[in-house]
């Protein structure tokens, strides 16, 4: 591994709060789904910036995109029209296939989730001033800002910040009975993910999404879904939830949605769709011309490259190889994820250990739990890139072996 000079490291702990453990890499610049670190060395990036550079670094599309929009106009706030903005609401609305629908554009995916708790309290006050609750599914993430904490469903993430309220129920994320019980009349909205991303990779069963749709609908309460780290084409179909057998009444977007640069973006339908009005939330960068015209241009290469298929077919070929990590190496126990979000799961908590092998053997992955490795390669990921993944992947297990 291209150990990082010694400078950036002592600079960045005197400059920078210490909020980021970082591994002992420096990169300089990626191209597909090859980085480069600060030495020359390449590595094989099945992580896309945790689920963000979904078509591969320096995408020549995206690249384009952002430099003529900022040759011509960067920033004029929101209180004037601006074309790459709407383009982008309709292009979202048609993806959805959600005719009805509006969106809201903001800078990130803790921000999507502000907003779109904010829309569902209007939604809810609309009928009730006390409809104001949210139940949601230990092992959520839903960011970081403490709206968005208070949703996340990880007890030792809030421990630092209490109190965040008591507006939030969070229930187990496999309990079907226990989150039809928490659902009153009381409950504005109901938040779930397809796959829980933070949480392990874990995908939430049909039953449970089944029975917060069913509760939300007896209730008048509004179902989220945080396609943050599922959405555009992740899961092999253009949202996660179209893997599954609900439809949301919102979902709030972010990462792979301009392809590394920061957007956020709320798309509700129905009586959704008209519960804020002009006032009620904005944001000084949301919507810009230059994220938008990147998350244009990201949409529309998805769309003319056939990406959501091949997400799904890499998908399987990429589960199919963790399959054979997990046949072959006494340490992995199994698979779990879908589509291109996937994580091999580990008989003992070395999942950092596993992390820092491969990175050593030019491979980007992460430890998202300490006994699960996360995979989460650009939808552009070859055949052959997933077979040479295997290789260092399973070198990585090897040289970790099973602590005796
Ligand atoms: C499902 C989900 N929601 C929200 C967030 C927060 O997004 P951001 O870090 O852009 O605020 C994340 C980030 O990992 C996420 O995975």
């Amino acid at each position: 591994m291209g150990a990082p000079s010694a400078s950036i490291v002592d600079r960045e702990a005197d400059a920078l709060l210490p909020t980021y453990p970082r591994y002992p890499v420096e990169f300089v610049s990626g191209r597909g789904a090859r980085l480069v670190d600060a030495d020359g060395r390449e590595y094989l990036d099945f992580l896309s910036g945790l689920a963000v550079t979904s078509l591969g670094h320096s995408h020549p599309a995206v690249a384009a995109a952002v430099a003529d929009q900022a040759a011509r106009l960067v920033h004029v706030s929101n209180l004037y029209y601006t074309a790459p903005q709407v383009d982008l609401a309709e292009r979202l609305r048609a993806t959805l296939g959600w005719p009805d629908a509006k969106a809201f554009l903001c800078n990130s995916g803790a921000e999507a989730n502000e907003a779109a708790i904010k829309l569902a309290r209007r939604h809810g006050k609309a009928r009730d001033p006390d409809k104001v609750g949210v139940v949601a599914l230990r092992g959520g993430f839903h960011g970081r800002t403490l709206a968005a904490l208070a949703l996340t469903g990880n007890p030792a993430k809030h421990a630092p910040y209490q109190p965040l309220g008591d507006w939030v129920t969070h229930v187990p994320h496999d309990d079907a009975a226990a989150l039809v019980a928490a659902v009153d009349d009381r409950t504005c909205a109901v938040w779930v993910e397809a796959v829980q991303g933070e949480g392990g990779v874990r995908p939430v069963p049909d039953e449970v999404l089944r029975a917060a749709r069913a509760a939300c609908d007896r209730v008048g309460a509004l179902l989220v879904c945080d396609e943050v780290q599922t959405g555009v084409g992740r899961l092999g179909a253009w949202y996660g939830w179209q893997t599954t057998p609900v439809e949301p009444d919102v979902v709030c977007l972010a990462k792979a949605l301009a392809n590394g640069l920061p957007i956020g973006a709320v798309v509700a339908r129905g009586a959704a769709a008209s519960a804020f009005s002009t006032g009620d939330h904005a944001s000084t960068f949301g919507g810009g011309p230059v994220v938008c015209a990147a998350a244009l241009a990201v949409l529309e290469t998805m769309g003319r490259d056939g990406l959501v298929e091949r997400a799904r077919h890499a998908g399987e070929g990429l589960a199919g190889a963790l399959w054979s990590l997990a046949d072959g190496h006494d340490l992995a126990t199994g698979v779990r994820g879908r589509g291109l979000l996937q994580a091999l799961t580990l008989r003992e908590p070395v999942a950092p250990r596993v992390t820092s092998e491969a990175l050593g053997r030019g491979l980007v992955v992460n430890a998202v739990t300490p006994d699960a490795v996360r995979l989460a390669p650009p939808l552009i990921v070859g055949d052959d890139e997933i077979t040479e993944m295997t290789g260092l992947l399973g070198a990585a297990l090897v040289a970790v072996g099973v602590p005796s």
